[in-house]
């Protein structure tokens, strides 16, 4: 019986560190842009698309009109710095902005921006 015991207790062990280390290389292997997408879509995260549509996403539907739409980054941004900037703290560029300073009031941290700057740069 305790042999029982201990052979089900390994296979759980086993199992779950198994899965462990599956959904850390999932992490891994992940790309930074669609951890970006992730987080620029994400309610608790960024929640950009409560201001802004993205045009190019077929399945992300976004009526919202508040911001301009995010498409043609790269033209629009050819400089990384500005587009970060616009992200890090929109009050910058126009103090009267609503868009929050995602960076400045910590609602976004600096890797999480870069990964949403590298989704960005993909519209
Ligand atoms: C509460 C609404 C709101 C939210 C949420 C918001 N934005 Fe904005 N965003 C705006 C508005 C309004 C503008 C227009 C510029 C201004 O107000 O100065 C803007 C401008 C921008 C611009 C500049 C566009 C251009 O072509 O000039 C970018 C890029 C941008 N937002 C990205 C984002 C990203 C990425 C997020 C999420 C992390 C986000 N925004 C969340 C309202 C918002």
């Amino acid at each position: 019986m305790p042999q029982n015991i201990i052979i089900v207790t390994g296979l759980m062990i086993l199992l779950s560190t198994g899965s462990v280390f599956g959904a850390t290389e999932h992490f891994i292997q992940a790309e930074p842009e669609s951890i970006g997408r992730s987080l620029t879509i994400s309610v608790s995260k960024g929640n950009c698309i409560a201001c802004h549509s993205i045009p190019a996403e077929k399945k992300i539907v976004s009526l919202a009109n508040i911001g301009p739409p995010l498409i043609g980054i790269k033209q629009r941004f050819p400089l990384r710095t500005n587009l970060t900037k616009q992200i890090w703290d929109p009050t910058q560029a126009n103090p009267n902005t609503i868009m929050p300073p995602f960076g400045k009031h910590k609602i976004l941290t600096e890797l999480e921006i870069k990964f949403i700057v590298d989704y960005l740069y993909t519209l």
